[in-house]
């Protein structure tokens, strides 16, 4: 079989590094792929928002399954593209994407159907917002009401903060004119639940937890993600049935109900609150850098569940390894802000361990090797028995990297390791 992966980043290194292990696949492209990736896959040169050109690629090159990593591909509607011309692809459609690209949506949607999360209410008035916020305890949390990249959501603890951060959603179209919903603030540890979903059917993937803040002891400002572990220890496995028959076999039976099918991987960013677990938001795809820690512990064929999810066709229950997996990512100096680019990186030959894999989440090919391509350029995932043992692997591998230009979090699974 043909697998196309859209997308380039650690995610799709993670996914295509899993559909290597498939005796079914023969070829994988990837568009636009990455350095790391292509010594795996053929990178192809295409933008993961080109839905005409990826389209014509995959007729072209007969393609039997396109696998979508990035949410900007599900909106700009390739899914719905492919499938109007018979072709098969994991993800879901425009349609039910706005799971993820319609807070409104997704709030609405969790509210008519009793699935837990934050009081919230909806504002494209700048004064009502205010007025709202004003008569609700602080902090507030504020969302920009669509895609914004990660920094539509703001935790204002002061008044004054609620107005610079309404002011540029709803006044300056920081992110485009719409609309921003107001949330109550809860508290508790977050952790990530990726779910395959085809319809009603629910497969749940092991829990994992992302680490968002840029610096050691959740300082710092908000990133894509600077490292993550799976499993979980802090979430029990009563709480975790909760959270997959009350949550996430609820949301899937809800989208079918409203006649908005949801065939891909549902993700769950879910709290630990005191009144129990919460949404806190959803996703339409792989999380990133989650899926690095997760899909490594598949024993399953992924071939078979991309396949089966896109076909509809009932599935198998995959199989999970038992071992734990810890990822540090390393990051450009400066990130989340302005960073550098077209640094070496070396030492990366070096690593033979089959219980450390180094995914590429931005390099690139230059003449002497692979370079840095600015924001986040590695994840290193370690496997072992325990996310102690997993967590020596992965320092272990970050310590080969050889690139003065990059830092990493050192307390990545900290909090798990003393639970
Ligand atoms: P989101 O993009 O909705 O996941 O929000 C980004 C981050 O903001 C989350 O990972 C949380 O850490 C935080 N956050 C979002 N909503 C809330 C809330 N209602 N209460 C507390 N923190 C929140
Ligand atoms: N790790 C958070 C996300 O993928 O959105």
């Amino acid at each position: 079989m043909k697998v196309l992966v859209v997308g380039g980043g650690g995610r799709c290194h993670a996914i295509v590094d899993a559909l290597r292990r498939s005796p079914k696949v023969e070829k994988i492209y990837c568009a636009p792929g990455n350095a790391g990736i292509a010594e795996m896959a053929e990178n192809v040169p295409l933008k993961d928002t080109d839905v005409q050109g990826l389209l014509a690629f995959a007729q072209d090159k007969g393609v039997d399954l396109t696998v979508v990593g990035p949410e900007v591909a599900l909106q700009a509607g390739i899914v719905d593209e492919f499938r109007l011309r018979g072709l098969r692809i994991f993800g879901p459609t425009a349609a039910a994407a706005r799971i993820e690209t319609s807070k409104e949506f997704a709030k609405e949607l969790m509210m008519r159907h009793g699935i837990p999360t934050a009081a919230y209410r909806p504002f494209d008035d700048y004064r009502a917002a205010m007025e709202y916020v004003a008569s609700r305890p602080l902090p507030a949390v504020l969302k920009y009401d669509g895609l914004a990249a990660g920094k539509g959501v703001v935790i204002a603890r002061s008044m004054e903060e609620a107005e610079a951060a309404l002011r540029d959603m709803l006044l300056d179209d920081r992110f485009g004119h719409g609309r921003v919903i107001v949330e109550d603030y809860l508290e508790g540890p977050e952790f990530s639940f990726m779910c395959f979903v085809s319809g009603s059917q629910v497969w749940p993937m092991p829990l994992a937890q992302d680490h968002k803040r840029a610096y050691d002891g959740d300082q710092g400002p908000n990133t894509g993600g600077m490292g993550a572990y799976s499993p979980v220890p802090f979430v029990s496995e009563e709480e975790r049935r909760f959270a997959l028959n009350e949550i996430m076999k609820k949301t899937a039976a809800a989208l079918v109900l409203e006649g908005l099918p949801f065939t891909g991987v549902l993700y769950g960013g879910l709290m630990k609150t005191k009144e129990g677990i919460k949404v806190i938001e959803f996703n339409a795809r792989f999380g990133d850098p989650e899926t690095e820690v997760v899909l490594p512990r598949l024993k399953s064929d992924i071939y078979d569940i991309f396949a089966g999810v896109a076909e509809g066709r009932q599935l198998e229950e995959p199989v999970w390894d038992e071992r734990a997996a810890l990822g540090i990512v390393m990051a450009s100096e400066g990130y989340p802000g302005a960073c550098g680019k077209g640094f070496p990186i070396r030492g990366l030959d070096t690593i033979d361990d089959p219980d450390i894999r180094v995914y590429h989440m931005g390099t690139a090919a230059s003449e002497g090797g692979v370079v840095t391509a600015g924001g986040r350029v590695l994840i290193v995932v370690g496997r072992g028995e325990t996310l102690a043992s997993a967590r020596l692997k992965a320092v272990e591998g970050v310590g080969r990297v050889e690139c003065d230009k990059l830092f990493y979090r050192k307390d990545i699974g900290a909090a798990a390791l003393e639970f």
